[in-house]
């Protein structure tokens, strides 16, 4: 095995998910804070004895249920998942981002989480990365109503940090259901964390794109995330060519076999 090689693939990696900026110095300059003012009313108004933000973070909609295995369409599954709890990031999110699309789509899009914007809005790809991600699907001709499009974790990591180890094996089954649900033919699966957890590898970006991998006779294909992208256009041809190639295997295969 080549050492000079995997260093290069994992520090590609790294550049892939935090851009170029982890490799320029940083400057801090430490803010002075206001001391907080705590209103009397706030608190005695509050059952609990916390203050607005808190008890606003803990007001969650939604319903859960056990049976959620049985859901026999998309939309049954996220009525009973929307409320769930199993993992910390449900204390924190503002929405559940269940996904959204035509649920009977031949492609799905597969992304890793939603940031900000997808947890106001409680859908996903909404954002700055989410519009690029639009204009990549318009580019291969695929409307976004016309695929299906979720994450591998439902609820924002606060931060925007990468979904941990223990949130993704809560998270994944309720992915694995929806791709059951929809039947897509062909996935695109955005961005490191994404294939590798939907795959269920520890590969590097460079080693996944390119081909296509087979999940339970599911075409899948990896390509760069759209929020790496926005920070380093230069991956923006590489990802051309892998949409190029999923599409151009879309017409040979969904197509023709759907007509
Ligand atoms: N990034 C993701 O991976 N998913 C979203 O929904 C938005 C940004």
């Amino acid at each position: 095995m080549n050492l000079k090689k995997l260093i290069i693939e994992a520090l590609t990696d790294q550049q892939l998910m935090y851009g170029d900026k982890l490799y320029q110095q940083v400057n801090y300059t430490v803010q002075e804070q206001p001391e907080p003012i705590i209103e009397e009313a706030v608190v005695t108004n509050n059952l609990f004895g916390l203050t607005n933000e808190r008890e606003d973070k803990i007001v969650q909609t939604g319903n859960y249920s056990e049976d959620w295995q049985s859901a026999t369409t998309v939309a049954e599954l996220n009525e009973s998942i929307n409320g769930c709890q199993k993992c910390p990031l449900g204390k924190t999110r503002n929405k559940f981002v269940f996904g959204t699309g035509n649920p009977d789509a031949d492609v799905m899009l597969v992304g890793e989480g939603p940031g900000a914007d997808e947890d106001a809005q409680g859908e996903p790809f909404v954002g700055r990365a989410g519009k690029l991600l639009t204009d990549i699907l318009a580019a291969i001709n695929f409307k976004r109503e016309d695929v299906f499009i979720a994450n591998i974790v439902k609820c924002r990591p606060p931060g925007n940090r990468n979904p941990n180890p223990d949130e993704i094996k809560e998270c994944i089954p309720f992915l694995k259901k929806q791709i059951e649900l929809v039947k897509p033919k062909m996935i695109l699966c955005l961005g490191l964390v994404a294939a590798n957890s939907l795959l269920g590898k520890k590969l590097s970006l460079t080693k996944m794109r390119g081909n296509f991998f087979v999940m339970d006779g599911v075409k899948v294909l990896v390509t760069y995330h759209p929020a790496a992208l926005l920070r380093n256009p230069n991956w923006k041809r590489g990802c051309w060519e892998d949409v190029q190639l999923f599409r151009k295997y879309y017409d040979e295969n969904v197509v023709s076999n759907n007509g």
